[in-house]
């Protein structure tokens, strides 16, 4: 028989504190959830990071999978806005948790968990990995310039997990990973890597936060390239949209999930919308919006989820699952 991964468990966090849209200078509430359909989002508060809320996110994971740490033998943790350039921020993660084997962060933007989910079904398909823990985590709060009102507004902190496991039937169908390098300055934090190493300039001139020139053209670009991926990922498994019973889109824009909807035909009675209360946490929105359906019992074993994300790259990618997980007790 063909070794085959599924999705055993997923888990949730999100910080405590809630942010409204009048935090915001030069912005209006009612601006914000017209534009985006964001009400609030949470951010960290001291001493939060994108490890503590990872782990926050991997334990109900793990309990509801009913799975110790100790057999987790790959940590991926998907993540922009990591503890610290270095250690990788699974380092934190494995500790904290007690995991065993090996883990690794990737970067990928919002396409952060598809990318890691594509990639633990391939380790454990292909039997490197026996049970792998997939992390989504952001603090993007940190590095938002708060004068910056089209962008500021627009992100918020939290992390979602998944554990894959090899399972006889399978689970994780298929996914497409896509990498566009030539559109990359639609999405930056220029200053602090190797290009622009951090100066007192750099801080004072705002180069450690997000820069987006063209925020309108992101929109057009992702509705166009999520709608593809949905379609291409569909049509590799033989799969069609009626038989989706749900579809979990990066929550960026409830513009842009409607707009994608839309194109695929797809009711939105069957799309996962919690955009309104968690805003964009780039690579943790996915798995956040999936443990937020899940628990609120809209997936049950047998069930087909597409999953589709776009962010800065640029990258994108999608999903098809099957879902096996009993619901959480
Ligand atoms: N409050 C009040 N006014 C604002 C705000 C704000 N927070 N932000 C921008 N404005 C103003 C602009 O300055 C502009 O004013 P002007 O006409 O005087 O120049 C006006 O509102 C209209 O701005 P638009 O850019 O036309 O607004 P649009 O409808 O395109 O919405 C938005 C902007 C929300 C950024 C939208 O383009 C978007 O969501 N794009 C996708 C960007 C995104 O999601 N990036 C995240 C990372 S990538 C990803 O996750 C997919």
């Amino acid at each position: 028989m063909t070794r085959a991964s599924a999705i055993l468990g997923v888990g949730s966090a999100l910080p405590d504190q809630v942010v409204g849209n009048d935090r915001f200078p030069g912005s209006s509430d009612e601006w914000v959830r017209s534009r985006t359909g964001i009400r609030e989002r949470r951010f960290a508060s001291e001493g939060e990071t994108a490890s503590t809320l990872a782990v926050a996110a991997a334990r109900p994971a793990l309990k509801s999978a009913g799975v110790d740490p100790a057999a987790v033998d790959l940590v991926i943790v998907a993540t922009v806005s990591g503890d610290q350039p270095l250690p990788t921020t699974a380092a934190y993660v494995q500790k904290e948790l007690g995991t065993g084997g090996g883990g690794f962060d990737l970067g990928a933007a919002c396409a952060g968990f598809v990318y890691g989910l594509a990639v633990a079904d391939t380790m454990v398909t292909a039997g490197a990995s026996d049970m792998a823990l997939v992390v989504g985590t952001e603090v993007l709060s940190r590095f938002i310039n708060i004068e910056d009102r089209s962008t500021a507004v627009l992100f918020g902190d939290g992390a979602g997990a998944a554990l894959v496991g090899a399972s006889d039937e399978p689970g994780i169908l298929t996914s497409l990973l896509e990498l566009d390098g030539s559109h990359s300055e639609m999405l930056t934090i220029p200053g602090g890597g190797s290009a622009l190493p951090a100066t007192a300039e750099t801080v004072a001139g705002h180069e450690h936060t997000i820069h987006m020139p063209d925020g309108g053209e992101i929109f057009r670009r992702a509705v166009v390239a999520m709608a593809d991926a949905c379609s291409r990922v569909l049509d590799k498994a033989g799969v069609t949209a009626d038989d989706v019973t749900l579809l979990i889109p990066h929550q960026a824009n409830e513009r842009i999930i409607r707009a994608v909807a839309k194109r695929l035909g797809f009711p939105m009675e069957r799309v996962v919308l919690d955009i309104e209360t968690v805003g964009n946490t780039s690579a943790a929105s996915v798995p956040i919006a999936l443990d937020h359906a899940w628990r609120a019992g809209r997936l049950s074993p047998g069930d087909h989820l597409l999953t589709v994300a776009f962010g800065g790259g640029l990258t994108w990618g999608a999903n098809l699952v099957r879902w096996t997980a009993e619901a959480p007790s």
